[in-house]
Parts: C-alpha cells; sequence; structure tokens
C-alpha cells in the first residue's frame, strides 16, 4: 500500500559558536521543518546539512572545514544531498568556501538567514551555488550596509526549541564597538537594537507557551537604546522592568554586558527585580592598561576596577564573570601578570579564557604582529586558567551546607541525554540566580520549576546536592528523595 504523505526531507546541523548563532539555527530548523523536513543526528542519512559557523578564532574555522572535508564523499555517494555554509564564516569567507569546498550548495551571511530555504531550492533548479551576503561595513552609507544585515527574528513554534523551559530573545544585532582582534563587527554588521514592543511581545508569546526562562542576547547587550518618542530613550533597565512584569517569566537573564555601558540603572534594576539573575557577564579580556589600548576596548583597568566596585557594592550577592584574551599582540609577561593580578583581585565566578587568534580584515591583524609564540599562549591560557579555577572552587564550597533556589533546566549531561518521562528519576540539572550549576536526582516532572536544593558537595563547575523544598515537589517526592 502505497503512503498518502511523501517522505520527509532529513536535515543534519551542526553549530559552532556563541548563543546568537544557536538562536539562529533554531530559527532556521524551525523554517525548515514547517517546509517539510525533519531533523537526523546522522549525517549519512540526511538529504541537507546545513554548519552553522563561527569566525571568532581560526579553530573555529577549521573546525567547519574539517567537517566539510569529511562530507565530501557524501555528496559524490548521494549526488543530491544538499550542503550549506550559514553564519559567520560565511558572511567572512563568502566565495573562498567554493573555492575550498566546490561542493558547497549555498553560502549564507548571518544578515540573510531568512532567505536558506529559497536558496536551497535555486541552487538545485538552477544546478550552481547559490551566495547570499550583506554588504562590508565599508560598502555604503550606514542606513544602506544596516539594511543589508536583515533583521530574522521569526516566530517560534514551541516543539522547535531545544528546551520548552528555556529561551533565547535577540534585543540587539550587530556591534560597533570595533575591538581591534574582533572579526564580528564585520560578520554580524552594525548595532541595531529592536524595538521594545517587539521583543516584550516575543516574551509575552514564548511565556504563553510555557517558557520560564529568557535570556536577553546582544554583542553587548547593555549597550541596548532604542528611542521612544521625544527625548526618551528605552534602556536594558527600562526592558528589564517591562519583561519583568510578563506572568509566567521566572528568571531572566543577559548577556554579553561591555563594561563602559555598566550602568547604575541597570545594576539598580537588577538588585530591584526579582526575577532578574543576579549574574553578570562582563568581559574584560587583559588586566593590563597598554594592552586594552592596543585592543582598542575603550577603557583602563581603573574603569573596570571602578565598575566592579560598584557591582559589589549595589549588588553583593551577584555573581560575575568574564573573557580573558592571552597573548595578543605585545603582551609581555608582565602585561599578562597583570590579567593573572585581575582575576585574583575580583574573584570572578568563572573566566572564559582565550589564546589571541589573528582575524584577517581586523585591526590588529593589519596593524600588529602576531608576536607572541604559540608555546606561550598556550602557558599563559593554562596558568591563568589554573588561577581561576582555584578561585571557581573555593567560591564553589562555600555553598556546601548551604539550601539554593534551583530554576530545573533538564536531564543532567551525564545521566542522559534522552528525556525524562515525568515519573522517571533521573540525575537533573539546574542553574541558581547566581548562574551555578547544580546537579540532583529527581523526577522528570521537577524540569521548568523552582525548587530549592541542599548542597552537599562542589567541583570546580557544579554543584552537587539534594531536592529540599516539600512545598513545590509533595510530599510523595519528599520521601523519595528524602
Ligand atoms: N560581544 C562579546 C564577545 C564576543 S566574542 C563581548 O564584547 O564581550 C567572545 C569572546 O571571544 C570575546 O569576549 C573575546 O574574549 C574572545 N575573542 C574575540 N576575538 C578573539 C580573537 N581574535 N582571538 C581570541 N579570542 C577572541
Ligand atoms: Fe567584538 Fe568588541 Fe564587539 Fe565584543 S564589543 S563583539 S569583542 S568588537
Ligand atoms: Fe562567532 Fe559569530 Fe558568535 S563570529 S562568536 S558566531 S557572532
Amino acid at each position: 500500500m502505497s503512503d498518502a504523505c511523501p517522505a520527509r526531507k532529513k536535515l543534519y546541523i551542526e553549530t559552532v559558536g556563541c548563543q546568537m548563532n544557536l538562536l539562529d539555527s533554531e530559527l532556521v530548523v524551525g523554517k525548515l521543518r514547517n517546509e517539510g523536513y525533519e531533523l537526523t543526528d546522522d549525517v549519512e542519512q540526511a538529504d541537507t546539512i546545513l554548519y552553522n559557523t563561527c569566525s571568532v578564532r581560526q579553530h573555529a574555522e577549521d573546525k567547519v572545514y574539517s567537517a566539510l572535508g569529511r562530507i565530501r564523499h557524501l555528496k559524490t555517494l548521494k549526488p543530491d544531498v544538499s550542503i550549506g555554509v550559514l553564519g559567520c564564516m560565511a558572511q567572512k569567507d563568502q566565495a573562498k568556501i567554493l573555492k575550498r569546498a566546490p561542493y558547497v550548495d549555498v553560502v549564507v551571511g548571518p544578515g540573510q538567514l531568512g532567505r536558506v530555504s529559497e536558496l536551497l531550492d535555486l541552487a538545485k533548479s538552477e544546478g550552481k551555488p547559490q551566495m547570499a551576503v550583506s554588504l562590508p561595513r565599508t560598502g555604503g552609507s550606514r542606513d544602506t550596509v544596516t539594511a543589508s544585515f536583515a533583521e530574522y527574528d521569526p516566530l517560534r513554534e514551541p516543539s522547535m526549541r531545544p528546551s520548552p523551559y528555556q529561551a533565547f530573545v535577540r534585543i540587539m544585532m550587530g556591534c560597533d564597538k570595533f575591538c581591534t582582534y574582533c572579526i564580528v563587527p564585520s560578520v554580524r554588521g552594525p548595532e541595531q537594537s529592536r524595538p521594545p514592543a517587539t521583543i516584550i511581545d516575543e516574551a509575552r508569546i514564548l511565556a504563553d507557551q510555557g517558557v520560564r526562562e529568557i535570556t536577553l542576547l546582544g554583542q553587548t547587550v547593555n549597550s541596548y537604546k532604542h528611542p521612544e518618542g521625544p527625548g526618551r530613550t528605552a534602556r536594558l533597565s527600562d526592558l528589564l522592568e517591562r519583561l519583568h512584569a510578563i506572568d509566567g517569566i521566572s528568571r531572566i537573564k543577559f548577556i554579553t554586558n561591555y563594561p563602559n555601558d555598566m550602568t547604575d540603572d541597570l545594576l539598580q534594576a537588577v538588585r530591584d527585580l526579582p526575577k532578574v539573575s543576579r549574574y553578570l557577564h562582563v568581559p574584560a579580556q587583559s588586566g593590563c592598561d597598554d594592552v586594552l589600548k592596543r585592543m582598542k576596548r575603550g577603557y583602563t583597568v581603573k574603569l573596570y576596577d571602578d565598575m566592579m566596585a560598584r557591582i559589589r557594592e549595589i549588588i553583593p550577592n551577584a555573581s560575575v564573570s568574564s573573557d580573558f584574551i592571552v597573548g595578543f599582540c605585545g603582551e609581555t609577561e608582565a602585561s599578562f601578570q597583570k590579567s593573572v593580578a585581575m582575576v585574583e583581585r575580583w574573584r570572578f565566578k568563572n573566566s572564559f579564557i582565550f589564546k589571541y587568534s589573528a582575524r584577517t580584515g581586523t585591526k590588529a591583524d593589519l596593524l600588529m604582529i602576531d608576536d607572541i609564540p604559540e608555546e606561550v599562549k598556550k602557558r599563559r591560557n593554562a596558568e591563568l586558567l589554573a588561577v581561576q579555577d582555584a578561585i571557581s572552587l573555593e567560591d564553589y564550597r562555600t555553598f556546601v551546607g548551604q539550601t539554593v533556589e534551583v530554576l530545573v533546566e533538564g536531564p543532567s549531561k551525564s545521566s542522559t541525554a534522552r528525556e525524562l518521562g515525568p515519573g522517571e528519576f533521573g540525575q537533573l540539572t539546574g542553574r541558581t540566580s547566581c548562574d551555578r550549576i547544580v546537579v540532583f536526582d529527581g523526577p522528570g516532572r521537577l524540569i521548568g520549576r523552582t525548587l530549592d536544593v541542599e548542597i552537599d558537595r562542589a567541583s570546580v563547575v557544579t554543584l552537587f546536592g539534594r531536592v529540599r523544598s516539600t512545598q513545590v515537589v509533595g510530599s510523595r517526592m519528599a520521601n523519595l528523595v528524602g
């Protein structure tokens, strides 16, 4: 008997890069699923293979080029298979991708993602690769360049989100800071803030769909500003206040912050709005003024230190995390030790530490020499990480014996990747309001709820504990986890 439904095309997607890319992939997948695709984890089975790429460091690009090398044979085996390179590396490398991998069918920059399915069809019908990218930053007036980075935030279907309880909401696109090492302003285009009403509507819909935690995204999220009538500008603190009023949302986070824009109104909003996570990710990049100057970060160590002092004063229980680049052009041992001192001084919850990677098209690549040898970068990376890890462990250990409030996110990775049924018991994971990861045992029905967990053990990145709150989980549960 013939099946009335045509077989659904199988889509395989891999995503590299930041949360912005995770959100973009979710939106692209959502659209393609609506058009009849279904997801597969097996690249060999796929009809369409997409890579959503990142250009922030060489390593991220190498990953994608080697993945493209590995799937070359699939195109020979199944000439009908479509291969797409999306995102930041598509914008940066453009036709170079087709030169290195001529079997790629579509190259689509982050400002053109709304066109992915149309371009996949066009590549088939015309029998040749299709490319859609935005203008370079110097490719026209600011308005023309901005318009070429089209907003891509279509409505989402709940079944397409990786978690039913958590969602990203983009509030800004692009970046205008032009730090000398960074490729992001070129590949993501000019800074644009989305209108507050659009953001609030999106969050309301997400809340109605069952989302409990939203994370606001922007390259410099706290630089958010949108005009609202004569003489009035909506800032991030205004957005937080409006989002806080939405029923159903129980936690609001925002990443990533820029030190110069960490204003008191924002810190006060974080202090005064209980749903807002007491967690601030504010990359320092370096603890040395000379290096910060060459990075064109636009602040001094003193400004960063004053900002940290204000954070500690206004929100004493906030956790702060940072990013550091080691081995930037001309970073002496003394400069590096100033980054170590900064980590020791401010005792970040955690730091993301990166070895400097020269990016074609950036000011640093054009004007400075990448003069720190790889072994020195590696050693500095390991040294700074060791200092940070020791601090993180000490900090996490202070939670042993305490009870913390946790928003349960899902089964822990080490437990199982599969869904936990509501009645099934397994290892769960969640986060505190200050973004510390907590792992504990419980039934699947706790996922998406907020509950108290008593901490009995700590590692560098995780707190381990037992569920406490009987009012949330009921007495049967209390017996189970007793
Ligand atoms: N918009 C964010 C971060 C963007 S990229 C911000 O401004 O903080 C994420 C991190 O990657 C940066 O904070 C920086 O630490 C690192 N990074 C960016 N470009 C890099 C490069 N060329 N080499 C090494 N690390 C880099
Ligand atoms: Fe890159 Fe600097 Fe913009 Fe962050 S603020 S995205 S590091 S240019
Ligand atoms: Fe990478 Fe693009 Fe994000 S370069 S870090 S995926 S904005």
